[in-house]
C-alpha cells in the first residue's frame, strides 16, 4: 500500500558503549514510495539511525518493524530484513572487499541462495542500473571513488530491497558524479524503490527529496521536505543552513518575479533555465 511503513523504529533508543544516548524514544517510519532525505549535522545521529534501520545496530530499547511485525534477530528474521532493506555505508572502501565489481555484486544474491540465473540477471539489472555494466568484470581496486560508490549501491541494489538507504551517497563526488547518481537513484525510484538518502546537504534535500527528517537534539521531526526547510527554527535547533534556493524563491517572490504556486528553479541550472525562459537579464 503506498505510503504505509515499511521499516519503522518504535519508541527507538540507542547509546554507543559507555557513551550517552544517541537516540531516545524515536518514532521513525519509512513510508514506502516516497523519497525521505534524513538531514542532520555532523554527529547529530544520522548514521546510527540508518544502522538501526537497516539491523546493523540493534535498538537498546524499542523496536524494529517490518510491514508492522518486529523484527527477529534470528537467521531468518534478518534475511526477512535484508531483503526488504539495505544499507549502502558511507564509504565505498567499507562495503566492497570481492576482487572484481561482479563478483562483489553477486555476493549478497548467491548468499540468497538463488539460481545461478537469477543471480547473473540481478547483477546485470543493479549493473545497468548504476550505469556501470562496462565495469562488471573490473578489479574493484582501480575504480574511481564514484565508480567506488556506484559499485557498492549496485551490491544493494542486486539484492532488490524494497527500501534502499543510502548514508552521504554524494559526500566526496564532483558535480558530474552527483548528477549521475541522483539519476540512477530516480530510476531506481521510477522502478519502485523506497529511497532514504542521509545527508547534511539542504539544496540537494530540497531538490531531491519528497519528505525530510532533521535531526535535532531534540529528536527527528518528519514531513514534507520545503515545509521542514522553511522552518528557521527548526534549521537552527538542528544547526542546519539555510537551502540557498529557497532564498532565491522567497526573494523573486517578493519581487513579483514567481507566482506564488509556481516551483521555484532549485539549481543553478534550472535558475538560469527559468531566467532566460522569461527574458530575465541579470
Ligand atoms: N562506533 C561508535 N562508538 C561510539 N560513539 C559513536 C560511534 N559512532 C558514532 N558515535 C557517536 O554517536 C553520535 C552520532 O554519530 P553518527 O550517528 O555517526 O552521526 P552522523 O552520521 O550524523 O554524523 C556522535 O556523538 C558520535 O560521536
Ligand atoms: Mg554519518
Amino acid at each position: 500500500m503506498p505510503g504505509s511503513a515499511v521499516v519503522e523504529l518504535v519508541g527507538a533508543g540507542f547509546a554507543y558503549e559507555d557513551g550517552p544516548p544517541v537516540l531516545s524514544g524515536v518514532d521513525f517510519a519509512v513510508p514506502e514510495g516516497r523519497a525521505l532525505a534524513v538531514l542532520g549535522r555532523n554527529g547529530s545521529g544520522k548514521t546510527t539511525l540508518l544502522r538501526l534501520l537497516s539491523g546493523g545496530l540493534r535498538c537498546g530499547s524499542g523496536r524494529l518493524r517490518v510491514d508492522g511485525r518486529d523484527v527477529a534477530y534470528d537467521r531468518k528474521g534478518l534475511t526477512r530484513l535484508r531483503t526488504t532493506v539495505q544499507l549502502v555505508v558511507q564509504d565505498p572502501d567499507d562495503q566492497l572487499f570481492a576482487a572484481s565489481v561482479g563478483q562483489d555484486v553477486s555476493f549478497g544474491p548467491m548468499n540468497l541462495g538463488l539460481p545461478e540465473d537469477e543471480v547473473r540477471a540481478r547483477v546485470r539489472d543493479a549493473l545497468e542500473a548504476l550505469d556501470i555494466a562496462a565495469l562488471e568484470d573490473r578489479p574493484t581496486h582501480l575504480l574511481s571513488y564514484g565508480q567506488r560508490k556506484r559499485a557498492a549501491i549496485a551490491g544493494a541494489v542486486a539484492m532488490r530491497p524494497r527500501v534502499l538507504i543510502l548514508d552521504e551517497p554524494t559526500a566526496g563526488l564532483d558535480p558530474h558524479g552527483q548528477e549521475r547518481l541522483l539519476a540512477a537513484l530516480d530510476g531506481l525510484r521510477a522502478a519502485g524503490t523506497t529511497v532514504v538518502m542521509a545527508t547534511h546537504d539542504v539544496d540537494l534535500a530540497l531538490r531531491w527529496a519528497d519528505d525530510a527528517a532533521v535531526l535535532t537534539p531534540d529528536g527527528p521531526r518528519t514531513g514534507p521536505v520545503a515545509e521542514l526547510l522553511a522552518d528557521a527554527g527548526l534549521l537552527d535547533a538542528a544547526r542546519l543552513r539555510r537551502p540557498w534556493a529557497m532564498s532565491v524563491a522567497r526573494l523573486l517572490r517578493a519581487r513579483g518575479l514567481l507566482g506564488e504556486g509556481e516551483p521555484a528553479p532549485c539549481t543553478p541550472e534550472e535558475l538560469d533555465a527559468w531566467a532566460a525562459a522569461r527574458g530575465v537579464r541579470g
